[in-house]
């Protein structure tokens, strides 16, 4: 028999153990439910390579946000020498702050990006520096319980907001725990004031042999962005395979959003300023895109602190 596919809310179990009402998909076959894996466990775990290409469009852009970076904390009176570099991908900014003599703890999901942000500190002999683990978010504290605290941890490139509230906010506040009082949290998050003024409901990208088309759909009740992306990839001159789609959907904040967010889950805002350049918008960071406006900005770089 034919499966047939729809999403639904229910129960869903987290490798912590603990229940929350994500989104899940269930699969109908023969009137028995199969609940399958929350997308950031299909596309980062099962299928890391779908990614990896859009790494690989911002690895260019990597030092001008490190710089930026590294200018806003000083700003905001951080000179961090221990950070955690929260979902850090392939290890684009770990490895960067380490070069900038910061030691840096790098966690991520992925194991397939972790060994590649390993083999990177390795061979830019940072590896006393740079340091790697697979942990994913929801255990956040538990698996790092042991480690002495973070002068701040930073989370780049909208890697917040996967999960549903409850979830997001619990992150949140294990967060908390493991920085020094007077420590840093600095989120780097797409803008929603932006995101729904500048709202395409159709996207495409195109990297080496791959082709990503975008369809995406914004719950202004439930402030979520769902997109469902369809990965192609080219396997002759005339010819792409559909080898994959993938429904993905996190929740979005503005700035008063993000500010009520931290402060109500023990941190205290401190300040933003415009973020990184993303795939949303093709403006590359520069100094003129940091000095640009809060509002016109497609990503916000939000500074939050641990009360001493
Ligand atoms: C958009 S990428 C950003 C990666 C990195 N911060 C950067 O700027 O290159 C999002 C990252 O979040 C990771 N991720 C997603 N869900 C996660 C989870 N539950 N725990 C840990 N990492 C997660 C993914 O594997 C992916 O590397």
């Amino acid at each position: 028999m034919k499966a047939s596919f729809f999403s639904t809310k229910k129960n869903w179990r987290f490798p912590s153990g603990e229940t929350s009402k994500a989104t899940a998909s269930d699969t109908i076959t023969n009137d028995r439910v199969f609940t399958v894996k929350h997308w950031t466990e299909e596309l980062f775990q099962e299928h890391p390579e779908l990614f990896l290409g859009h790494f690989d469009e911002r690895l260019k852009q990597t030092p001008g946000e490190i710089d930026a970076l590294i200018g806003y904390l000083k700003e905001q009176g951080f000179r961090p020498q221990r950070v955690l570099d929260m979902n850090c991908g392939i290890g684009r900014h770990a490895v960067a702050l380490a070069q900038h003599g910061v030691q840096v703890l790098g966690t991520d999901i992925a194991a397939h990006y972790i060994q590649i942000a390993a083999d990177k500190a390795r061979e830019e002999k940072l590896a006393d520096r740079a340091e790697f683990r697979v942990v994913d978010m929801r255990q956040i504290a538990a698996k790092l319980a042991h480690e002495p605290p973070f002068d701040g941890i930073v989370c780049l490139w909208t890697s917040f907001g996967f999960y549903d509230d409850r979830t997001n906010e619990n992150i949140l506040r294990d967060c908390l725990r493991l920085v020094k009082p007077g420590g840093f949290f600095a989120l780097d998050i797409v803008n929603k004031d932006w995101l729904l003024q500048n709202y395409a409901e159709k996207g495409f990208s195109r990297n080496k042999d791959w082709i990503v088309l975008e369809e995406r759909r914004f719950d202004l009740k439930k402030s979520r962005n769902h997109n469902t992306w369809f990965f192609l990839k080219q396997t002759s001159e005339l010819v792409f395979k559909l080898e994959r789609i993938i429904a993905l959907d996190h929740h979005v904040w503005s700035l008063p959003e993000l500010m009520a967010l931290f402060n109500s889950t023990g941190w205290q805002f401190q300040k933003a300023y415009p973020g990184f350049a993303t795939g949303f918008t093709k403006r590359k960071v520069s100094s003129q895109s940091i000095k640009s406006k809060l509002s016109e900005s497609a990503m916000l770089l939000v500074i939050s602190r641990r009360p001493d």
